[in-house]
């Protein structure tokens, strides 16, 4: 595997801001300039992390049974796999976040790993360790968790979420959270997203009614599509919210 520390990496970054190690100069360098823009982004990045494991503790408490996390990222606090007993599939785009991955779940059968991109759809769902470790037949949870906002408009990410509910069964899932620069003033947003056009993917804030269609045919699930700080939120939690999550079914 070949890794170039020298360019940052959203992944990385993202780690940064969550206060991991797995990351360069370079990623931190880039991390720092978002924080002199955007103070709150790790606070901002923790209530992401809770918004998914609170989505996945209730979907599993709904009797979900399997989990498909695609841009899972670096395994960092509170992954996935800790918050259901049920069956997991991690899918990075980056070599490192899924080495890493690979890393922290060897030997347990009930999680596997796959290094796939989203915007090739056919083989992310025809990779080994995707569908020889889930049953596309029974209901599955797609999670799209902080990922899509690096998927630009040219890839389509409608078309691509079109895709995954034709392939999933009736009662899937999708658990979607995504960046927005709604209410922000324009320079600190023009700034923010200059940082992330010379990291290893730019970024592409959304407004709320462009996230709102990726949920097409799916039904939304109380409360809707809000601050990801507002979905179900828990006593003692973060409540900075850099974007919009929900979480819709299959019918
Ligand atoms: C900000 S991290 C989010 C990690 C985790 N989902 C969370 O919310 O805590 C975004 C991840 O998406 C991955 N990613 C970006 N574009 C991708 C693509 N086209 N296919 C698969 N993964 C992608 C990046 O490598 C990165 O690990």
């Amino acid at each position: 595997m070949t890794i170039d520390a020298t360019v940052p990496n959203v992944a990385r970054m993202y780690d940064y801001y969550l206060g991991g190690y797995h990351n360069f100069a370079a990623d931190r360098e880039a991390a720092e300039k978002i924080l002199e823009i955007f103070p709150d982004t790790p606070a901002a990045a923790r209530t992401n992390r809770r918004f998914m494991q609170r989505a996945v503790r209730r979907l599993s408490e709904a009797g979900v049974r399997q989990f498909l996390d695609i841009g899972a990222g670096l395994p960092t606090q509170g992954n996935v796999h800790e918050h259901t007993d049920g069956r997991v599939v991690y899918v990075d785009n980056d070599p490192v976040a899924v080495a890493q991955a690979r890393a922290l779940v060897e030997g347990d059968e009930r999680v596997s790993v796959a290094l796939a991109d989203l915007r090739d759809p056919e083989a992310l769902l025809a990779d080994p360790d995707v569908c020889g470790h889930l049953d596309l037949a029974e209901p599955v949870a797609v999670l799209l968790v902080s990922m899509l906002h690096f998927v630009p408009d040219e890839a389509d990410p409608w078309r691509l979420i079109a895709r995954l509910r034709d392939a999933t069964a009736p009662g899937s899932h999708l658990v979607l959270s995504h960046l927005t620069l709604d209410g922000v003033d324009a320079a600190p947003a023009r700034q923010g997203t200059q940082v992330y056009r010379g990291a290893s993917a730019p970024i592409v804030p959304r407004t709320r009614a462009d996230i709102l269609r990726l949920f097409d045919g799916f039904e939304l699930l109380d409360p809707g599509l809000v601050w990801i700080g507002q979905w179900r939120p828990e006593p003692g939690e973060d409540q900075v919210s850099h974007g919009y999550g929900g979480v819709g079914v299959k019918r």
